[in-house]
């Protein structure tokens, strides 16, 4: 088997994660780390790896494929300056910072035929994939109603770094939400309508701490999303999956609750609830807990870009999906400002452009 050459771009927090990831991935290698500030060279460093500090240096080592793990406004014009250089690419989420700039890296892609992908890693994770197999297979019905808390304290030296301060590139609402947002979507189908809230009223920075947000589904259900990242709870995806321990401890708590028409489901628990007999409040409902493989989300991310880049697999959230969910971001902060519910019409993700290498 070769393997697949993978360069990073941003060695910060999340940029270790995916080293890590590479290095656990069988089939990948690591080439370089590109970053021209301490706390890459600092990781370069930690893992014996090249230390670059331009993207044309990168472009030089042709790597297979690049990761792209910086500040979120740098994330469009790098995919673009790769992509241009026929460098396949995983965009660490939010895929930009605005629906217009996304839509012109969605074009460049289906141009070029240079795949792209984007980290919302959790369609990766097993748990997602066994909550998606009782979906497509029926036996959860059409959602009704769900509700998600995403609630996290994040200590106070996380917002040492300016750009998590920042509208437009920091907030739980860019940082957070959208993952929840790709997550509905992924699960539930398309999103047509947003209504929401914030409050700064704890930590006082220009982007919000806290959010309400609703939902409102193509089929027709409603989810309530409660974000926050500055109220204490165990309940959010990042603290009860235990899909990345080196950074969060797993809490045994659920945070996602999904009413289908015919069942109940609780993640991450995989907790699938049905009536012993006819749907009726008060019928018992059994329950039992949905199958799932335990792998682990990073390194399949990484197993799946690889198989991108070589023309075995199409892109499983595809540049299309990552441009869509910051529409919907871009529609909630519109129903902010405004204060009303904002709709988004019913545009189609686009099927990702096929990988160079299958078109030949
Ligand atoms: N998928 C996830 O769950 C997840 C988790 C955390 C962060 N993220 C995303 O990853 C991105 C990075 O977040 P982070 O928390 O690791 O941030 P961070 O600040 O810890 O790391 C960013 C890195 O980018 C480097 N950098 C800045 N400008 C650069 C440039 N021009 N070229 C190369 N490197 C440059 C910085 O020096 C820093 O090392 C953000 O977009 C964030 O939303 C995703």
């Amino acid at each position: 088997m070769t393997q697949t050459r993978l360069a990073i771009v941003g060695g910060g927090i999340i940029g270790r994660t995916h080293a890590d990831a590479i290095r656990a991935c069988p089939g990948s290698d690591l080439v370089a780390i590109v970053d021209p500030f301490e706390s890459g060279k600092s990781l370069a460093k930690d893992l014996e790896c090249p230390h670059l500090e331009t993207l044309a240096a990168l472009i030089g080592l042709h790597p297979d494929g690049v990761i792209i793990a910086t500040p979120n406004a740098l994330h469009v014009p790098q995919a673009m300056t790769l992509i241009r250089a026929d460098l396949p690419v995983l965009v660490e989420k939010p895929l930009g910072d605005t629906a217009n700039s996304c839509a012109a890296l969605v074009a460049l892609s289906d141009r070029t035929g240079v795949p792209g992908l984007v980290g919302h890693h959790r369609r990766h994770n097993p748990i997602v994939q066994a909550a998606k197999t009782a979906i497509t297979e029926g036996r959860f019905g059409t959602l009704v109603s769900g509700t998600i808390s995403a609630t996290l304290y994040k200590d106070a030296r996380y917002f040492d770094v300016a750009w998590r301060r920042e509208p437009g590139a920091g907030g739980p609402i860019l940082i957070n939400l959208i993952h929840e947002i790709d997550l509905v979507r992924h699960l539930f189908g398309e999103i047509t309508e947003v209504t929401a809230l914030t409050s700064n009223s704890q930590r006082g920075f220009d982007v919000e701490d806290t959010a309400a947000v609703i939902l409102r589904l193509e089929t027709g259900g409603l989810i309530t999303i409660a974000l926050t990242d500055a109220g204490v709870g165990p309940w959010c995806w990042d603290t009860t999956a235990g899909e990345n321990p080196a950074r969060f401890p797993a809490m045994p708590a659920v945070s996602h609750m999904f009413a289908g028409t015919q069942a109940g489901m609780s993640l991450p628990d995989l907790s699938f609830w049905t009536h012993e007999g006819p749907r009726d409040w008060t019928v018992p409902q059994v329950n039992r807990l949905l199958d799932r493989v335990a792998t682990d989300s990073y390194i399949e991310q990484i197993r799946h870009f690889a198989a991108v880049i070589k023309g075995n697999e199409t892109p499983r959230i595809t540049l299309s999906d990552g441009a869509r969910n910051i529409a919907v971001i871009e529609a909630i902060r519109g129903s902010i400002t405004q204060r009303r519910p904002v709709p988004l019409g019913t545009h189609r993700i686009n099927t990702s452009p096929k990988p160079k290498a299958m078109m030949e």
